[in-house]
């Protein structure tokens, strides 16, 4: 049989069947449409080894002697006795393509199980895999695991992912890749603040903008792994699988398991061409929010960090009239709202205004912001429900516990986790009236966004005494996708305790993810530019949050907040009516300058430089080609870069800094647009008594000249940034 060879943006992927089984010869740098015989790659035997090559499958099989970590784990349930056909051999039934898209089916007939595997290299370099589980034998199969992984060149010998905590989350760590498996495991139901949005392998000291790189990322919310596999014959694959519980997943005769479609970019010019073809991807998407789809993301006030709980509608009349001021376009109003939620401790699940804050119901605050020409946006948690709310004293069996039993029929209950509990949405009554208060909330007010929270994880997760984080998965996407169906015009928010909900299961069904509770810029700083890593800008949240951070205790310049809230989905949690004077104009600047630019940083190209003084971070967003001759037009905006100080440097003089990702044929006029002389942040940002005097007076330069020489960059105070802007002529 022939290779299949799928080609877009740079990347191939080869897969050749010739030798049974599915196995994937290439996925890189695109090679050309002429490919050999690849009985040429036929590997040599090995001493003491099996009497045959062994391919790294797309599925990789025990059967075929692959030693690491098998694509394809589960075993037959004969007459209620487990333990059958734990071997099975898939082998190969078709294989297609079509335009960017091959279809696989591998089967052991003797098993009874067959393999569908769904292979997509999307227009701008991503590829997508998918594998279905099919049970044709005439008794239950149980899946214990179908991991999808792919194969990575022997010149990747780094690893790098994520990890985090809640106020920290995607921050790296990297390693080298040796004999044996990494594997990052999350157990919490939910995504997690700990979970690697992706995980890199790449050749040694790869960079943001040099190296080559394989990445995956798994898009699925609950339970999960990803690991890289380096086996002893000296062969690396990188994938993620769903952590399936005690026998989640048992397939009747006839029936099927999907896995969650795991994502793989490849490049040659380091972490900057992954996020390159992650964003081309989610920029492609028909949903998309931004502003290649023309919906700008407007300017937000969240309500959480300016007043929590302590809901008034005079003081939330007066934060609506001050945000609309200062050029506000959408008003969020935070956790605090429902019934009986004066604080953590109560009111999950009823999901109705609470007659006695809201006595006119929300109409009131909702009529005087959307009056003001703002959206209106609410906060809640479906997914939850607190011990004292009326829904659990009504409804003990929909609260998950690991016994078959309610708790009021003796059944445990798992440990509370900020006083709550999660709603059984397996339970399909459970489910539908989740979904109708949240469809009547939608209804009965004027709302355009919510915020969806969901704040802990699930533990000792089960439906009538059975794990079920799978279904529960499975059901709450069913709850975000009948709420979108219901309302295609209210925009969602995935938000969980900050950041631990962040994946392309979730942000297939939202339009944006709040990225951490930490609003401290410095904290941020990372946090974003990890995140920003796979998911754009324009659907990554970042908020001004108050002078002295809530989360952390550092107090902040506006300039540092702002700056950093910048390039993300720009709002403000914070208390605007007591920002006064020359903070206010400066304010109002930062949101008008967000105005100016979105248009650039939600669709240009993300720059990081590779800057060797680990104190200095420079970044920004480089416009794409779309003038007349393929250049930027004379004239517009080609690039705003931020260049941020986290610490003092070694050095007297930070020295010239390039400024790459510009287009080198081309000139630009470089300016500084904050500070200006004058700023009120101005001598707080330098320090220096003499800045650089092109920060003052601009300069012009080709992109050649920036990308290799740079500019003299000031010495910023720690946790300081200044704003630079290329304009091409
Ligand atoms: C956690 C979120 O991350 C916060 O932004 C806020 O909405 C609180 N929950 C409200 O309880």
């Amino acid at each position: 049989m022939h290779p299949l060879h799928l080609r877009s943006a740079g990347t191939s992927l080869v897969i050749a069947t010739h030798r049974g089984e599915a196995e994937i010869i290439h996925w890189g740098a695109d090679i050309g449409d002429t490919l050999p015989d690849l009985a040429i790659l036929n590997e040599p035997i090995p001493p003491s080894s099996i009497d045959a090559n062994v391919p790294a499958g797309l599925l990789p099989q025990a059967s075929s002697s692959w030693q690491g970590r098998p694509g394809f784990r589960g075993h037959r349930i004969t007459d209620g006795v487990p333990g059958f056909d734990f071997s099975v051999r898939l082998r190969v039934a078709s294989a297609t393509a079509d335009g960017g898209t091959a279809v696989i089916v591998q089967s052991d007939p003797d098993a009874g199980i067959t393999v569908t595997s769904n292979l997509t290299l999307h227009p701008g370099g991503l590829l997508e895999l998918i594998h279905t589980a099919s049970n044709h034998g005439t008794s239950p199969f149980q899946v214990d695991e179908v991991a999808t992984m792919l194969p990575v060149a022997r010149d990747a010998v780094e690893l790098l992912d994520l990890t985090g905590r809640w106020c920290r989350e995607r921050h790296p760590q990297r390693r080298a890749i040796q004999q044996g498996t990494w594997v990052r495991t999350g157990r919490h139901g939910r995504t997690g603040h700990d979970s690697s949005l992706l995980l890199a392998a790449g050749t040694a000291g790869f960079g943001n903008r040099h190296g080559k790189v394989w990445a995956t990322h798994l898009a699925w919310s609950g339970n999960h792994e990803q690991f890289a596999d380096n086996v002893a014959d000296g062969r690396t694959m990188i994938g993620g699988s769903e952590l399936l519980g005690p026998a989640e997943v048992v397939l009747q005769p006839g029936e099927s398991y999907t896995t969650p479609s795991l994502f793989a970019a490849y490049s040659d010019r380091g972490l900057d061409g992954i996020s390159e073809v992650f964003y081309a991807w989610f920029r492609a998407r028909p949903h998309h929010v931004g502003a290649v789809s023309g919906k700008a993301r407007p300017v937000v006030l969240n309500t959480w960090e300016a007043v929590y709980f302590d809901h008034n509608l005079e003081t939330l009349m007066e934060l609506a009239e001050s945000a609309a001021d200062l050029g506000v376009e959408r008003f969020v109003l935070d956790d605090g709202w429902f019934r009986g939620r004066r604080d953590d401790h109560a009111g999950l699940g009823d999901w109705y205004v609470d007659e006695t804050v809201w006595p006119d119901g929300l109409t009131p605050l909702i009529d005087a912001v959307t009056s003001r020409g703002m959206e209106f946006g609410l906060w809640v948690e479906p997914e939850m429900v607190n011990m004292d709310s009326d829904i659990a004293r009504a409804h003990p069996e929909w609260i998950v516990g690991p016994s078959a039993a309610s708790h009021k029929d003796g059944g445990r209950l798992p440990l509370a986790w900020r006083q709550q509990h999660v709603i059984d949405l397996v339970n399909p009554d459970a489910w539908q009236y989740i979904f109708d208060r949240m469809d009547t909330l939608l209804r009965e007010n004027n709302i355009s966004y919510l915020k969806w929270d969901q704040n802990r994880d699930l533990l000792e997760h089960g439906h009538a005494g059975r794990a079920s984080v799978h279904e529960q998965t499975l059901a709450a996407y069913r709850l975000f996708d009948a709420l979108r169906s219901s309302h295609p015009g209210v925009e969602i928010e995935s938000c969980s305790s900050g950041g631990a909900r962040v994946d392309l299961g979730i942000l297939e069904r939202t339009d944006r993810i709040w990225a951490s509770d930490c609003n401290d810029a410095l904290e941020r700083q990372t946090i974003q530019r990890w995140t920003g890593m796979v998911v754009p800008p324009e659907l990554v949240g970042g908020h001004v949050g108050p002078t002295t951070s809530h989360t952390t205790g550092r107090t902040h310049d506006l300039s540092f907040r702002a700056i950093t809230a910048l390039f993300g989905h720009f709002g403000m949690e914070w208390d605007v009516r007591s920002v006064t004077g020359e903070e206010r104009q400066e304010l109002k600047r930062f949101i008008a300058l967000y105005k100016e630019h979105r248009g650039l940083i939600h669709s240009g190209r993300m720059v990081r430089a590779d800057v060797p003084d680990e104190s200095l971070m420079v970044h920004g967003v480089v416009a794409d080609a779309e003038g007349p001759d393929g250049g930027i037009p004379v004239g517009a905006t080609a690039a705003l870069f931020a260049v941020v100080k986290t610490r003092t440097g070694p050095a007297e003089q930070v020295g010239r800094v390039a400024v790459p990702g510009l287009d080198p044929e081309r000139s630009y006029r470089v300016e500084a647009i904050f500070p200006a002389a004058g700023d009120a942040d101005y001598g707080h940002t330098f320090i220096e008594a003499k800045p650089a005097p092109w920060l003052a007076t601009g300069a012009e330069a080709t992109g050649r000249f920036l990308g290799e020489v740079g500019l003299p960059m000031p010495v910023l105070n720690p946790e300081h940034a200044i704003l630079l802007r290329f304009t091409a002529f």
